[in-house]
């Protein structure tokens, strides 16, 4: 086996794709963070806050909607007067913090108040378990970004609403935007640049060449705790799969390991685990749940998402590896899986093993038109799949030698990742 070598992954890389991802949900957000953070990070700067302020408000721009699971909670962001979005922001909060990652914890206070409104600096905050806590200047600016770039008619040139988007602002200064920051919009939007950035269809160049983000490479062990955390995004969205990611993981890595990967290896394979459906940000909350069986047009929606994981993770410098192992996990050796049709030869071991692994942890879980059956049941289940050449017949069997243990990691995982769903689902509204 060809050792793999330590990778190097740059964080800014890592949360971009992820930010891109939130919004291939619909059309209606193409670009939405992207953009927001654009907005939110001049806004700071005419304002005159700290670089390290300015870096918080920049990377919690780029992932400030995590906490709106289905299309119809992301739907309502976009209109002006947002109904009830503290449900959203409260979740954002609780998926970021305390989860080890400093980073995270820094701006998850940022999201947790980017709806709260100015209200003449009493900015009060609508769940009482918030407490008195001061509400960061962050907050008001992304607060205030994210209404600007909802009033930008996206089909209409931008310089040419920047009147208008400034009196509809103007008449909420004090109320709800930070008057001091109504005024550095008000400068700022004399400068036409403003308006060409927000508006253009290059702008995830244009966020990569302004990264404020530190330059700085992941080491294997925090790309897994950040990977980690971004599965718990992927699967918290519906309760069907809101522990699936973790299994995927756990179950993958355990096989790698029998099959003799090396320690890295078995790492990137746990990245892989986590992050092989992250295309299912793509997919609707209303499909992935729907109680009936799904319409030829929503099956085809729920069968792009490792399509989008595929376009997704090619936009990660160093994560060629991890795609392939990651993507290719609804592909069969027959050839008869999708979206690409690879069969035999054309998959790698690792693909082969994600494939496994997913089947395995998939049966054992409830979906809205079936019961979860048990580990045993599934695993007959893929000894047939393997017979009729759908996986591979040598993992399988790996899988059938050490099932018992397999099967208590697949659980252990799944209910230490429930534990933490728990504490989101509290908000779900
Ligand atoms: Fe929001
Ligand atoms: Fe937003
Ligand atoms: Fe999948």
């Amino acid at each position: 086996m060809t050792l793999i070598g330590n990778i190097r992954v740059k964080l800014s890389d890592l949360i971009f794709s992820f930010s891109r991802a939130l919004d291939f949900v619909n059309p209606a957000m193409t670009n939405h963070h992207m953009r927001v953070a654009i907005i939110a990070s001049e806004i700071a700067k005419e304002f005159g806050v700290s670089r390290q302020e300015i870096v918080d408000i920049f990377l919690a721009s780029t992932l400030h909607d995590i906490g709106a699971f289905s299309l119809k909670d992301r739907l309502t962001t976009l209109e002006f007067e947002v109904k009830n979005p503290q449900l959203h922001a409260e979740r954002g909060y609780v998926l970021l913090k305390d989860k080890g990652l400093n980073i995270f914890s820094d701006i998850a206070r940022i999201i947790r108040y980017h709806h709260t409104p100015w209200e003449g600096g009493r900015g009060s905050y609508f769940l009482s378990n918030a407490g008195d806590e001061k509400i960061p200047a962050g907050s008001h600016i992304i607060h205030l970004a994210d209404r600007i770039e909802v009033l930008i008619d996206k089909q209409r040139d931008a310089l040419s609403q920047s009147k208008r988007i400034v009196e509809v602002i103007k008449a909420r200064s004090n109320k709800a935007f930070m008057p001091e920051l109504v005024s550095a919009f008000e400068s700022l939007s004399a400068k036409e640049y403003f308006w060409f950035d927000a508006a253009s269809p290059e702008i995830d160049q244009i966020v990569s060449d302004r990264s404020l983000l530190p330059e700085v490479d992941l080491d294997i062990d925090s790309l897994l705790k950040i990977s980690g955390l971004f599965s718990h995004i992927i699967d918290y969205r519906s309760p069907f799969t809101a522990v699936h990611s973790a299994g995927v993981s756990a179950v993958a890595t355990l096989l790698a390991q029998m099959i003799g990967f090396s320690d890295i290896e078995c790492k990137l394979m746990s990245v892989a685990g986590y992050l092989h459906d992250i295309g299912k940000l793509a997919v609707p909350a209303e499909i992935l749940e729907k109680p009936a069986k799904l319409s030829v047009e929503e099956f085809n929606v729920m069968k792009s998402h490792v399509y989008h994981s595929y376009r997704i993770l090619k936009t990660v410098a160093g994560f060629d590896i991890i795609n392939l192992w990651a993507s290719f996990h609804h592909e069969r050796i027959d050839g008869n899986g999708y979206p690409f049709h690879l069969s035999g030869g054309e998959l790698s071991i690792g693909s082969r093993v994600m494939a496994v692994a997913d089947v395995l942890t998939a049966l054992t879980e409830d979906r809205p038109y079936r019961k979860g059956i048990s580990g045993e049941d599934a695993l007959k289940i893929i000894e047939d799949m393997a017979k009729n050449n759908n996986l591979d017949q040598s993992i399988v069997g790996i899988a059938g030698i050490y099932f018992r243990h397999l099967n208590d990691i697949r659980i252990n995982a799944q209910s230490k990742a429930a534990a933490e769903y728990m504490a989101v689902k509290q908000f779900m509204g």
